[in-house]
């Protein structure tokens, strides 16, 4: 039996640009989920916990029609074992033992479906526990690489390498195109993170940029100029200039909402979070709904989220340094 852990991400600067080659930033958060690999005879047992399910067991033979019996929404279910059925084939094919039987423990305190990387963690803590049950050590870019394929494969080639990447790695990562990489020397970041329990369309979103920006040219700007905050940031995370990181967030945010991609419960979580002292605050990921990041060494911000009519949810959630790791 082996278990281990893997890390949540937020986008500290770039969404949206990167999709046009440039940089972003996402940072490994510690909320992490832990996957459990234990082998036995035949077939996949799949046990999953998680913030917004109330668990659920599956016992899976591969049977076509093979349908779990439970009480939660078809597609988040069918979503879940497909991203971990894929990730132990990952694991199969990585220790050359195609016929291993797995049972897999999933608990997460990450929440579903709010852009905070919740299945690349599970993805990545899957290979990595299933992989050491079967006596085998991958890197964690290697890790990295097979999780990025199973995101491709489940998410019908709608993936990019920042999820997978951050989790396996942890810290802040840039992530360029393919190229991805650990931004070294950054140890601290205190992040307050507000929820709206609701989650923007993707898909939707992306593609009202892409038509703001074939429409206009300053729409096109506005994407490169996003991509100017990334480069700046990049150069302030190495001074743990907290302040002036705050203020690039802030400018990200009012960009990614001439953009289109944020929403009244967003807005209001961002300026919860300033009013109450934050040094920097935006949403993170597609936007439309979901998450909002800030930047606040103090109690301030989280407080004032938690009495923010739209929040449903506000933690705190330090920079997670370690990326995957065996518990
Ligand atoms: O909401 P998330 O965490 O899946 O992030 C989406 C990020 C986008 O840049 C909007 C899209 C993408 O594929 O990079």
């Amino acid at each position: 039996m082996v278990t281990s852990s893997a890390p949540g991400k937020v986008y500290l600067f770039g969404e949206h640009a990167v999709v046009y080659g440039e940089p972003a930033v996402p940072c490994a958060i510690e909320r992490r989920a832990r996957v459990t690999a234990t082998e036995r005879e035949a077939g996949l047992r799949i046990h999953a916990e998680d913030l917004t399910l109330d668990g659920y067991t599956v016992e899976y033979t591969g049977t076509e029609g093979d349908h779990p019996d439970i009480d939660v929404s078809d597609s988040l279910v069918e979503a879940g074992i497909g991203y971990i059925q894929a990730a132990v084939e990952q694991a199969r094919d990585a220790a050359d033992r195609p016929d291993a039987g797995f049972e897999i423990v999933v608990e997460s305190d990450i929440p579903l479906g709010a852009g905070l990387g919740s299945s690349a963690a599970v993805v990545v803590a899957a290979i990595d526990a299933a992989t050491r049950e079967l006596g085998v050590e991958l890197t964690p870019e290697e890790i990295a690489d097979r999780a990025y394929q199973v995101e491709y494969e489940v998410q019908d080639g709608q993936a990019s390498r920042a999820d997978t990447f951050c989790s396996a790695m942890g810290g802040a990562v840039r992530v360029e195109g393919d190229d991805c990489r650990r931004i070294e020397g950054v140890d601290t970041l205190p992040f307050v993170i507000g929820y709206d329990g609701g989650a923007g369309d993707t898909g939707k979103l992306v593609a009202g940029v892409r038509e703001l920006r074939a429409e206009y040219n300053f729409a096109a700007d506005t994407v490169t100029a996003i991509g100017d905050i990334v480069r700046e940031g990049e150069a302030v995370l190495g001074t743990s200039d907290h302040e002036a990181l705050g203020e690039l967030m802030d400018f990200n945010h009012g960009l990614l909402s001439a953009l289109g991609v944020s929403s009244r419960s967003l807005d209001a979580m961002v300026w919860a979070a300033r009013d109450a002292g934050a040094l920097g605050a935006k949403l993170t990921g597609a936007g439309g709904g979901g998450c909002i990041v800030a930047l606040d060494d103090s109690d301030e911000t989280l407080t004032a989220l938690r009495y923010t009519p739209g929040c449903a949810h506000a933690f705190r959630a330090e920079l997670a340094t370690d990326g995957v790791v065996q518990e």
